[in-house]
């Protein structure tokens, strides 16, 4: 009982919500992911997509998922029902909330293997190992590590173990005040990392790639997965930051604090992006090597520098925070539920979840060893997981919320909570949430089914 109401209890301030929603989107998408899928579909015109998709179709959702949170109060599943009854549509609506467990459980999967390996490249990068370490031997080493499914198996063990006796502690809200220190220091590191990557000879080229667009590299399925990032990296379309709405108090700025954390939340990855890519070019890497491009090209810029070790040492702990507080958003809401549905004591909920989440992302750990031959649809099972969730079911999510928000809920009610003055910005969101998301999601779909 009492944690059910401090669940639910407001947060004091805008901060405590800035805090929580940046802990969520600033993550692994943000570090890992951003930068190799610029790398594999081509750099330049798939970085201008996604900051298309975040600015006309993420950030709009993000305001409208966040109303809903704070209109309905309740997790997901709930809030959906009640606002249903609300605006007299169907009740079919809670379906939303559903795809939104499933898609936040189906991702840690996944996500608790990759942060295995930056909690891993914790206690590599801290020995001499990485000492002036080249491209080749770098490479090599990932590999060996990788294809060891003994190692996948014990890290993302320890991630998945150390995330849910945190989320079983409900000691959460000490994690995201620590993301007020977590997030300057890991924007000074990219900061180090981007002046390394200026000195290392490959920094015009890094640049060029990323913000130089080749749209004859790009295709329906880069589209599609500049979307998909856009949706994964701002942690949107799966209920959590509706969680973290309805803790937010009445009168404070919902488009002001979605803007703020978007922002922060692209800065972050065009700043990994930009420290990746000089090592990359100067080193004579290939961009498309996929997953493992950060593990592969950050250990030579840490055995180059001086107290290497140090600053890596540093890097992965934050990155591990990172992980640690974007883990916590992705399963609060299957936790939250079996909580309420199953009447289930909030650490057995977690538990259960934790124990299925971990048995699931043994197909994760295996796919890059054991299980590598094991396809469906011709991709891997981390691929297949990673692909159904980040490009199909977040945009599906944020569809629904945003026909939802601007077509649903009576436009008066929605005015009314955002509160965003006579000027313009309510007519522009209005729009964007109304018309441009929605087409545009749609239409990417579409596109990358080939019906276009
Ligand atoms: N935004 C997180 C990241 O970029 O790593 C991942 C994530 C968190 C996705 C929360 C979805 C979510 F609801």
């Amino acid at each position: 009982m009492t944690e059910q109401r401090l669940l639910h209890a407001q947060w004091s301030s805008r901060m405590a919500f800035i805090l929580a929603a940046s802990g969520s989107a600033i993550g692994l998408g943000n570090i890992w992911k951003f930068p190799y899928l610029a790398g594999q579909y081509g750099g330049g015109a798939f970085v201008l997509v996604y900051l298309l998709c975040v600015v006309a179709i993420g950030l709009p959702i993000m305001i409208a998922e966040t109303l809903l949170g704070r209109r309905g109060r309740q997790s997901p599943i709930n809030t959906m029902l009640t606002l249903a009854e609300e605006a007299k549509a169907s009740p079919n609506w809670h379906y939303a909330g559903w795809l939104g467990v499933t898609a936040g459980f189906l991702i840690l999967s996944y996500y608790s293997v990759i942060a295995g390996w930056s909690m891993a490249y914790i206690f590599k990068v801290n020995s001499a190992l990485f000492e002036h370490i080249h491209a080749a031997a770098a490479t090599r080493f990932f590999d060996e590590f990788k294809s060891s499914w003994e190692f996948q198996l014990i890290w993302h063990t320890v991630f998945m173990v150390a995330t849910m006796v945190i989320v079983s502690r409900g000691v959460s809200g000490g994690l995201e005040r620590a993301t007020r220190y977590m997030m300057p220091a890991l924007l000074a590191m990219l900061v180090l990392l981007d002046f390394y990557g200026m000195s290392s000879g490959g920094f015009g080229q890094g640049f060029a790639f990323l913000f130089n667009p080749d749209f004859s590299k790009l295709t329906g399925e880069g589209v599609l997965a500049a979307m998909g990032q856009a949706f994964f990296s701002l942690g949107l379309g799966m209920g959590s930051i509706m969680v973290y709405g309805s803790y937010l108090p009445a009168h404070v700025s919902i488009a002001r604090s979605s803007a703020f954390v978007a922002s922060a939340d692209t800065a972050v990855a065009l700043m990994a992006g930009l420290a990746i890519f000089p090592i990359v070019f100067a080193n004579g890497l290939e961009p498309t090597m996929g997953p493992g491009l950060i593990f592969q090209t950050l250990p030579i810029a840490f055995g180059q520098m001086p107290a290497g070790w140090l600053f890596g040492m540093v890097f992965f702990v934050l990155v591990f925070f990172a992980a640690v507080t974007s883990a916590i958003a992705l399963i609060e809401p299957a936790v939250a539920f079996l909580a309420e549905n199953l009447a289930l004591h909030r650490k057995t909920a977690c538990l259960y979840a934790g124990l299925a989440c971990w048995a699931l992302g043994l197909a994760t750990a295996f796919s890059f060893n054991i299980w590598s031959e094991v396809k469906l649809f011709d991709k891997t099972l981390f691929e297949l997981v990673d692909f159904v969730t980040a490009n199909l079911m977040l945009p599906l999510g944020g569809l629904l919320v945003a026909v939802f928000a601007a077509w649903v809920m009576p436009r008066a009610t929605v005015e009314s909570e955002l509160e965003m003055g006579p000027g313009p910005a309510f007519g522009l969101w209005h729009a964007l949430t109304r018309y441009v998301a929605p087409a545009g999601i749609v239409i990417i779909f579409l596109d990358a089914l080939g019906v276009l």
